[in-house]
């Protein structure tokens, strides 16, 4: 059994799907279900016994000695947060009280059961921390990419939460004993992302015939990771990770925004061509993020010496899958992104203006 928490976002949809669908344990989600949580993605395990969903939130902490009580987990894996850096610079309080009050009630929770076990069930128990790169901060084009023993400096206050808890996570292995394992991802892309992320946002742009809204110069760079290669990785740290240990994920695939909406535009020119030619006449650069890290970059040679993980996809072929997914599921899209969303479209997009 295992506790994720998160599970009906992005990447934990995406982890809960691809862990069940290997056969593996059965599960308890427990997510909120903010604006980001979604259960339609969670649609193909309807009737499926293996999967219990819970609504709640990780700071409610009677909530969580009951389900771990109850189900009697031999690992959390902890994806639930505030994940979304511009909605972080609008409005800090709640990416404070999720991703720092939220994994330290999850940490104490866990630490009161993992105390109680029986000596091998203690011995064979994880607390495993899904956590970001951005706790690095920006790069300069040439430095060399982050490793696991980069300062941390980070620089919003997304980054900063979750470098926070990242924090609590280290401690409470330090302190107590807890054995925690930490995965420091990259940017990922794939099916179930909410369309506030850059390569939704601009499939859905530009099939709506809206302008595609590139920050600034469009030169920084993120490196791409295919949400099922995060997933597998997260799997291998779980399975052989050494406790208290944190590992870098990353695609190998470092790529300026402005190429990525580019190559986005091009695949759908093929795919589903416009009415008035390339979808990249709808490229608008816009006034840029405040404090907008330039570069990341992982060094992922410790998960590949440890654990010999390294992606399956390349950008080419994750997004092209990405794209056909985007395509087909247009519902799903339909769904997210009515009501709540298109407030915070207008609120974020209209104090932009052009670049
Ligand atoms: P997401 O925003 O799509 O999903 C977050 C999920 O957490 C949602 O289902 C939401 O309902 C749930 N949630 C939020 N607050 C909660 C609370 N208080 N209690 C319970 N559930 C709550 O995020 P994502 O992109 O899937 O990211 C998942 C994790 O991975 C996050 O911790 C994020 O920091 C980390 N991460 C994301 C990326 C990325 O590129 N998306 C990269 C590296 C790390
Ligand atoms: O690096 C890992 C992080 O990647 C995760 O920890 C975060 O949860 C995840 O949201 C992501 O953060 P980014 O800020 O890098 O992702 P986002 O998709 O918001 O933006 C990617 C890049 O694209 C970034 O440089 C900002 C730019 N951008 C984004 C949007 C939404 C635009 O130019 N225009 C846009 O409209």
């Amino acid at each position: 059994m295992l506790l994720v928490t998160g599970g009906a976002g992005f990447i934990g949809s995406n982890f809960v799907l691809c862990s069940l669908a290997s056969g593996a344990e059965p599960l308890v989600n427990l997510d909120k279900l903010t604006y980001a949580g979604n259960l339609r993605n969670l649609e193909a395990l309807r009737g499926d016994g293996r999967h219990t969903f819970v609504r709640g939130d990780v700071r409610d902490r009677p909530l969580l000695k009951q389900l771990l009580e109850r189900h009697r987990p031999r690992a959390i894996v902890h994806f639930a947060a505030e994940s979304h850096v511009d909605r972080s610079i609008l409005g800090p309080g709640e990416f404070i009280e999720t991703n720092i009050v939220g994994t330290w009630s999850l940490l104490e929770e866990a630490r009161a059961y993992w105390s109680a076990l029986p000596a091998a069930e203690r011995e064979a128990f994880r607390f495993l921390h899904v956590s970001t790169d951005e706790v690095y901060g920006s790069l300069a084009p040439s430095d060399p990419a982050f490793t696991e023993s980069t300062q941390y400096a980070p620089n919003s206050p997304y980054a900063a939460s979750k470098a926070a808890a990242d924090h609590l996570v280290r401690a409470y292995h330090h302190t107590y004993g807890l054995p925690t394992l930490t995965g420091n991802c990259s940017n990922n892309y794939g099916p179930y992302q909410f369309p506030e992320k850059l390569i939704p946002l601009m499939i859905r742009n530009a099939l709506a015939g809206e302008p595609l809204p590139v920050y600034g110069d469009g030169l920084q760079v993120r490196d791409w990771l295919f949400v099922l290669d995060h997933c597998e990785a997260l799997h291998r740290i779980l399975a052989k990770g050494r406790v208290g240990h944190t590992y870098n994920i990353g695609g190998a695939s470092e790529k300026k925004n402005i190429d990525v909406v580019r190559t986005l535009c091009a695949i759908l020119d093929r795919e589903m061509p416009g009415k008035s030619g390339s979808y990249a006449q709808q490229i608008s650069f816009v006034k840029d993020r405040p404090g907008h890290d330039r570069r990341y970059a992982i060094d992922g040679s410790k998960l590949r010496a440890e654990l010999g993980w390294t992606p399956a996809e390349t950008f080419e072929t994750g997004l092209a899958k990405t794209v056909r997914w985007y395509l087909d599921h247009a519902e799903w899209v339909e769904d997210v992104t009515s009501g709540a969303y298109r407030t915070w479209v207008e609120t974020n997009y209209a104090r932009r203006g052009a670049a």
